[in-house]
């Protein structure tokens, strides 16, 4: 495994071999002193072109928890605003020889296009609307924790599923682990033919009682550039889930940050049936999973400044293909 770009790419196989060394780093995490070798001598970026508390935080703890040097860069504040471009800023860090780059961008397929320009392991940390890998892990894991496994399990995303990455890696990894997806939410803000990825699509809460898990996702109101609901107040009205549409026997997600008060009440948040506090927990030893799924046993290729794409696509088997 080289690099992590699309859960499209892991297959069932890949991602329990994920999981299960996630529950060895759990383990890890219980002894008094939290860090293995691993990745000793060896260097990871993050490099974020936006905001996140979640994601970046727990990649660079689990780069630090598996011994590596890390190097954190937000593209706020770094040569990014001088108008470096992708690529070179990319080609620069390079230039340090890292074993993997964790990169979070705002535009769709941005992973994919460093991991054609850099020696390095590409970890896609979001991409725009596309894909966020490592959630729909970290999700899985937390879940199974809780109910054993997936399958057959049935499980509702509600909310702006148009403008989010999660939904769409989520919908993918649920399913692959047996369950049976509902996408729920106003038409304006569910894709249209998203039921070809296998999903049944609904636009009310009606029937919410059958689901096994309600994960409600943020209203991305950043990445919408008009108005896809007529006011927050009216949503929250239609689609906000809280104590009175969360049933007893239900568990209740989200990926965060979190709109108390809009896609999910406060009270539901703090329930002993919500999972958000055990998904930030699995985040951190779903990517030390990650990490040492790419990096451990990999040689070392050494990157040179310039490095271009035909070296890196020689080095880039991606999670679920055969390194
Ligand atoms: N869930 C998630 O990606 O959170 P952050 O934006 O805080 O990383």
């Amino acid at each position: 495994m080289r690099n992590l770009l699309s859960i499209e790419e892991v297959d069932r196989d890949a991602m329990e071999a994920i999981l299960g060394r996630a529950e060895s780093f759990a383990e890890v995490g219980r002894r008094d002193i939290k860090k293995v070798p691993t990745l000793r001598g060896r260097t990871v970026v993050t490099l974020f072109y936006e905001s996140s508390t979640r994601t970046q935080s727990s990649f660079e703890l689990a780069a630090k928890r598996l011994s590596a040097d890390l190097v954190s860069v937000k593209a706020a504040g770094s040569s990014v605003d001088k108008g470096e471009s992708l690529k070179d800023t990319v080609a620069t860090l390079s230039a340090y020889d890292p074993a993997a780059i964790v990169i979070r961008h705002p535009y769709a397929g941005a992973a994919q296009m460093v991991a054609g320009w850099t020696g390095a392991a590409v970890v896609n940390a979001g991409d725009g609307k596309h894909e966020h890998p490592s959630q729909a892990l970290l999700d899985v894991y937390a879940l199974r924790r809780r109910l054993g496994s997936l399958e057959g399990r049935r499980i509702w995303i509600v909310g702006d599923v148009l403008h989010s990455r999660v939904a769409r890696s989520n919908l993918i990894a649920f399913r692959r682990m047996g369950a049976a997806v509902t996408l729920c939410g106003p038409p304006t803000l569910i894709p249209r033919g998203i039921e070809e990825l296998g999903c049944e699509v609904t636009y009310s809460l009606d029937g919410l009682e059958e689901a096994d898990v309600v994960y409600a996702l943020r209203m991305q109101r950043e990445r919408m550039s008009g108005s896809f609901v007529p006011s927050l107040r009216e949503y929250a009205a239609n689609f906000q889930i809280d104590t009175r549409r969360l049933g007893p026997r239900q568990l209740l997600m989200h990926p965060g940050p979190v709109n108390r008060g809009v896609e999910i009440s406060g009270e539901a948040i703090d329930s002993p049936q919500s999972l958000i506090g055990e998904q930030v927990a699995a985040g951190l030893v779903v990517r030390m999973a990650i990490l040492y799924e790419i990096l451990a046993g990999q040689p070392e290729r050494p990157a040179a400044f310039g490095d271009g794409p035909a070296a890196a696509e020689a080095a880039a088997p991606t999670i679920g293909q055969p390194a």
